[in-house]
């Protein structure tokens, strides 16, 4: 987060529940030097944390229901509607419990970024942080990673390792992975906000910021 970039890439951020990770993009984003702008935050749920948190820092959000839709690629598309409606280039899902269609994938694509409370291809799936525990490994994590067609499986751009220790909850678990995530999902937001996040096939590669 060197310099100011040239312009702030417009990202809506799509979350469902508490907004601890959207609250850490709004703090980063608060720097001149940040390379994204948060231009909407899009619940599929009314009544979340995430939209008090957006209200709070003046950030436009809306409400696109899935149980307004009779299917999948047309929630998709009225998510991406919605992003375009407010001129948003990338979409960042912070705690969005939703699968997109691939109707969704096509219209952004490598233009969306996910956070995962695993380290993937460990773990994927809603359940990450107890199917960790109950398996008894010893490392799990967070990965940050595009999102494809297939669920928690697309390019993956950082891990980071979180040790399990005895005694640990999932509870304590994910308070510390959380902790990972809120430092590293805004970096990773920066870096590819400024262009540095180069991906050939499944390899995501990071240039040297200019
Ligand atoms: C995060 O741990 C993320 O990895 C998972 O859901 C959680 C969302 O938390 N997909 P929050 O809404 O950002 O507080």
């Amino acid at each position: 987060m060197a310099h100011p970039p040239e312009r702030r890439l417009p990202v809506a951020v799509l979350v469902s529940g508490s907004g601890s990770n959207l609250q850490a993009i709004i703090d980063a984003a608060d720097a001149p030097s940040y390379g994204a702008e948060i231009v909407a935050v899009i619940s599929d749920r009314p009544g979340v944390r995430a939209l008090e948190r957006a209200a709070t820092a003046g950030i436009p959000s809306e409400v696109v229901a899935w149980k307004d839709f009779d299917n999948r690629a047309a929630f998709s598309a009225a998510i991406c509607d919605a992003a375009d409606a407010y001129g948003a280039d990338a979409l960042i899902l912070a705690g969005f419990m939703r699968i997109l269609a691939p109707n969704a994938i096509a219209r952004f694509p490598n233009r969306i970024l996910n956070t995962h409370p695993a380290l993937l291809p460990a773990f994927p799936g809603a359940h990450a942080v107890p199917e960790a525990i109950a398996h008894g490994v010893k490392l799990t994590g967070v990965t940050i990673h595009f999102v494809d067609e297939e669920v928690d499986h697309g390019p993956i751009i950082r891990q980071v390792a979180v040790a399990i220790e005895s005694g640990d909850t999932e509870a304590t678990l994910q308070a510390r992975i959380q902790a990972e995530e809120h430092r590293v999902y805004p970096e990773v937001i920066d870096a590819f906000a400024r262009g540095r996040l180069e991906v050939l096939g499944r390899a995501v590669t990071w240039k040297e910021p200019v």
